[in-house]
């Protein structure tokens, strides 16, 4: 009998010594290690969406596959009929790839390569600094958050933009892992900045739903706009790996010679059908999240009172505990107690801060609890 992977650790290859063919140093250089999580564990790192009600209706969903989604290759046009009336955006407009993490990928491969570059407003999801380095695609950061500050700051983003050859920019509303949110103007501004300067300006809105936030509309009178949207957490379909880009016509036209469509599996489809006709007991989760949120902070701040909560946030909370040792020591309670967070300390802007997704009601009030013992 083979004994069970225990641990990530079994591919841990770190060069290329064992190919019989020639690879690439740099990429052997890059950080990868595949998931992994113990049995048992309350899994509050990865912001997947942990909500009663969102679990029954997904089981719903799933009970309702056919062994047509199985067997038959994904046809994708009867979703993005659905899709046309959720993000009111046209289905010729509507890119849809296998997560979010693989748009990111598809958009530095097809826009940012060749030359264009990027230019992020950081801190934002590290996979797009990870496809940058996997096709040797130079990226200009942006601070977008003074250590200890409570709100974005636009205007180093936008001197950069100013005086940058046309690039693939990016920004994440609402921020994460800062919970931040940029506000309308903010947006306008950084969207007609980009549109001066020739830039392409990508806003991944991932979080949008817990915030009630989306930018699609925008992109009717921005042809220089890409909006991400992602399933895994508005509709708890991260295992299912499906999430959308939306654009205008010819954009998704060029994106769409990428062959995205041939990654989304008919069940990811058939899924994310049956959660859209829920779409109203789906608000109800993201409104009741809010509240769940709003109690955890409550509770967390009472047993420190000198920490703050980065607002809104999305489906997680990211906590500035003015303390650069205490999210490393707060993350090994928590694992000690089978919880597992992301401590955010090493990253520029966010000194000192975590990051806990949400899950249910009662599991947050015990994670407050033992968030407690730790000073
Ligand atoms: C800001 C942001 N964008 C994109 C993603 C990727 O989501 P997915 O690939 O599940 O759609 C994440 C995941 O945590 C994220 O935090």
């Amino acid at each position: 009998m083979t004994a069970p992977l225990t641990t990530p650790s079994a591919r841990g290859v770190a060069s290329g010594d064992g190919v019989p063919f020639p690879t690439r140093r740099d990429v052997w250089e890059l950080r990868w290690a595949p998931r992994w999580q113990r049995d048992g564990v309350l899994n509050l790192k990865s912001c997947e969406l942990r909500h009663p009600t969102a679990s029954r209706l997904v089981r719903a969903a799933a009970d309702r596959l056919t062994p047509d989604d199985l067997t038959c290759y994904p046809y994708q046009q009867a979703l993005l009929a659905d899709l046309r009336d959720h993000h009111g955006h046209e289905p010729s407009g509507i890119l849809l790839t296998a997560g979010s993490d693989s748009a990111v990928g598809l958009v530095v491969d097809a826009l940012a390569a060749g030359g264009a570059g990027l230019i992020l407003h950081e801190p934002t999801f590290e996979s797009w600094r990870y496809y940058a380095a996997l096709r040797a695609v130079p990226v200009v950061g942006c601070a977008a958050l003074d250590a200890g500050a409570a709100r974005l700051d636009v205007s180093r983003l936008h001197s950069t933009m100013a005086d940058h050859p046309p690039a693939v920019v990016v920004v994440t509303n609402p921020g994460s892992p800062s919970g931040l949110l940029l506000s309308p103007e903010q947006i306008a501004e950084t969207a007609e900045a980009a549109r001066r300067a020739g830039h392409l300006l990508v806003i991944d809105e991932c979080y949008g739903a817990f915030t009630g936030v989306t930018h699609v509309p925008l992109v009717a009178s921005a042809p220089h706009l890409l909006v991400v949207c992602s399933y895994s957490k508005t509709f708890g379909l991260a295992g299912a790996r499906v999430a959308s880009v939306l654009g205008s016509p010819a954009l998704v036209a060029y994106l769409s010679r990428f062959r995205p469509d041939s990654t989304v599996s008919a069940t990811a489809l058939a899924l994310l059908r049956a959660v859209l006709r829920e779409r109203d007991a789906f608000a109800e989760v993201w409104r009741d999240v809010r509240a769940i949120r709003s109690a955890f902070v409550r509770d967390v701040l009472a047993g420190h009172p000198g920490w703050s909560a980065l607002d809104p946030g999305g489906n997680y909370v990211t906590f500035r505990t003015g303390d650069r040792a205490v999210p490393g020591r707060m993350t090994r309670h928590l694992d000690d107690h089978d919880v597992r967070v992301r401590p955010l300390d090493g990253i520029p802007g966010l000194e000192g801060c975590l990051r806990v997704s949400l899950a249910d009601a009662p599991a947050m009030r015990r994670v407050a609890a033992l968030m407690r013992d730790v000073r």
